[in-house]
């Protein structure tokens, strides 16, 4: 692990986006672009189940997949490269782990379960029920955790690179 760790660190795609002027900060706005356009799909069909905009057909939440799609386009190649840039940055941060354990619940949580939740017919007139509502917040909660975890690994980090 360490010594992939440090190839990957030294490969020529690692060094160059690291060390060249503009590669970086491109590729770190694709991947806030990307998460605008997910995490954006999310909280509106997360704000939607918790009851608002309630003149809005649930079933239209499901109108907003390909702009999740679009989002994890871009936010998935981007992210590899962000890691390979400063893979051991990454790696020795608990926080990092904890990002994309979240990032997995909440793809399941936007992907599976939030089909699943618009497409039952009890659901499709009538109130949005307590449980819904739950679940649409924690769509909220999770995407908001993403965020703010991926925002924080650049002030949690304990080793930044090459020498370690
Ligand atoms: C394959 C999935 C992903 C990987 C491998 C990944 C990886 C990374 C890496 C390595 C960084 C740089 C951290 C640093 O500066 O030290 C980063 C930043 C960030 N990521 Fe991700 N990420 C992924 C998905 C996501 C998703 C789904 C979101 C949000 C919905 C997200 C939100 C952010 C944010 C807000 C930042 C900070 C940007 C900034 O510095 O302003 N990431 N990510």
């Amino acid at each position: 692990m360490h010594g992939f760790i440090i190839w990957l660190q030294n490969s020529a795609i690692g060094t160059w986006t690291r060390e060249a002027f503009l590669p970086f900060p491109i590729i770190l706005s694709i991947h806030v672009l990307g998460m605008a356009l997910l995490a954006g799909a999310a909280f509106a069909s997360g704000l939607r189940l918790s009851g608002f905009g309630a003149g809005i057909p649930l079933a239209q939440i499901r109108r907003l997949r390909p702009i999740c799609i679009a989002g994890l386009i871009l936010i998935v190649p981007s992210g590899l490269l962000l890691f390979i840039s400063y893979p051991a940055k990454a790696v020795t941060n608990p926080l990092f782990y904890v990002k994309l354990i979240a990032i997995g619940i909440g793809i399941w949580l936007t992907w599976f379960a939030t089909p699943k939740a618009v497409d039952d017919p009890a659901l499709q007139s009538g109130p949005v029920t307590g449980r819904l509502k739950l679940y649409g917040a924690g769509l909220i909660a999770i995407w908001a955790f993403v965020i703010i975890a991926g925002r924080l690994l650049a002030y949690t980090y304990s080793f930044n690179n090459i020498l370690w």
